[in-house]
């Protein structure tokens, strides 16, 4: 048998002759003619939609696709699909339930459109028509009622299920960033912060880092203006807190702080710090030890040990760094800790006298300590994290572990 032309066909024609007759044999014919079926439907819907149609022509659109007897879906599923071969009843199956969707859809907001129209236009001429139930609410409001711009959903079904929310969780760095002011309040610490576009009086002149120092470096720093930078760590919020404040003082400053370093697996061009300052009288290099092991206790469990290794920063003096035991293998030596059983984990120290010049605290009088720590590479050790970027990527999968 010869099969006959159906692009020649009106659409109603070409669903009610069967698949054998259009010669349509694979999946590529069938999406071929599914593909004319589906812009059939969206230019006629199209065609209504700018004629304004009457209620007449929308009820024969309706028909002609929809029709229970005689509409193009029903010869579709009762001619094409059921004398199908198996690998393309599936396709039959998809398509034609996507085009049924769209068909009504489609009509049934045209349909809309016209109920809406005559509403405007009865209104408008002064008489009231009641509105269709679901705007009641609309009514309550006397100017919606007036101007009906709005399209409103066609109908209300309280039987419906709800729309489902998922919650979302923090952040995991927001989480550690909490749990550390958590712990450091808990100790009678405030919670600081300053901005992130800092001069380089604060960043680095006032924190005893001179001019040649080579982390003022352009090829570490984002330079704004020569004396403008993005802040290079959150020290600066010690010096602009001591020049607001008279001690005591007990501060911690969480904050994002940038480094002109290529992303890997352990840097960011930005990341985050939390700085920490005691000052007080009788501040000793005890005091500083102990509220770090406290704080890394706390933080990480009771089981981890602290070690302090001398050290250099200029703004502190004696200076120091500390290590953690290694959390992966009991100090057995790992890949983590590269075989010492300890990590590496921040910087801290006594208070530079000089700082306190800058100040004008009394440097005879008082004394203090400072720390600073990296955000993420506390995040990264506590949640077994190996790759930094994860953190700035925002795929759920990765931050949905952090219920
Ligand atoms: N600002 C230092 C950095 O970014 C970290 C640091 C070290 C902060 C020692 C301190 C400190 O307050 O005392 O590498």
């Amino acid at each position: 048998m010869t099969p006959i032309d159906g692009s020649q066909l009106d659409l109603a024609d070409l669903a009610a002759r069967s698949l054998d007759e259009l010669g349509i044999t694979d999946a590529a014919a069938l999406e071929a003619v599914f593909t004319r079926l589906d812009a059939g439907l969206a230019s006629e819907v199209g065609a209504l939609q700018d004629s304004a149609g009457t209620a007449d022509a929308i009820e024969a659109l309706r028909v002609r696709w929809l029709g229970r007897k005689q509409g193009i879906i029903r010869s579709i599923t009762d001619g094409w699909l059921k004398n199908a071969p198996g690998e393309l009843k599936r396709i039959i199956g998809q398509r034609t339930n996507a085009l049924r969707q769209m068909a009504e859809e489609q009509i049934a907001g045209v349909a809309k459109q016209l109920q809406l129209g005559a509403i405007a236009e009865e209104n408008s001429q002064g008489r009231q028509m009641p509105l269709p139930q679901s705007d009641w609410a609309a009514t309550q409001n006397s100017a919606a009622q007036q101007q009906l711009s709005y399209v409103p959903s066609p109908f209300l079904d309280i039987t419906l299920p709800g729309t489902h929310r998922p919650a979302g969780v923090r952040h995991p760095l927001r989480q550690v960033i909490n749990d550390m002011v958590e712990i450091f309040t808990s100790l009678g610490y405030s919670v600081e912060d300053g901005p992130e576009i800092e001069s380089t009086y604060f960043n680095f002149e006032a924190l005893n880092i001179p001019e040649h120092h080579p982390s003022r470096d352009d090829q570490d720093t984002f330079y704004i203006t020569p004396e403008t930078v993005l802040r290079t760590h959150t020290s600066p919020v010690q010096i602009r807190t001591m020049e607001k404040q008279s001690p005591p003082l007990r501060i911690i400053v969480p904050g994002r702080v940038y480094r002109r370093d290529a992303p890997d697996a352990t840097h960011s061009p930005m990341f985050h710090q939390v700085e920490g300052l005691a000052v007080d009288t009788h501040i000793t290099f005890a005091d500083l030890k102990g509220t770090l092991d406290y704080f890394l206790k706390s933080f990480f469990g009771l089981s981890v040990q602290t070690r302090f290794r001398p050290s250099f920063f200029p703004f502190t003096e004696p200076s120091a760094e500390v290590d953690i035991s290694c959390l992966f293998c009991a100090q057995a030596g790992c890949r983590v800790c590269k075989g010492s059983g300890w990590i590496e984990l921040l910087g801290c120290g006594m208070v530079d006298p000089a700082l306190f010049n800058f100040v004008q605290y009394d440097a005879s009088q008082y004394s203090g300590f400072a720390f600073g720590m990296g955000v993420e590479r506390l995040a990264m050790l506590k949640y077994g994290v190996q790759d930094i970027q994860q953190f700035y990527h925002g795929d759920i999968r990765f931050l949905h572990q952090f219920r």
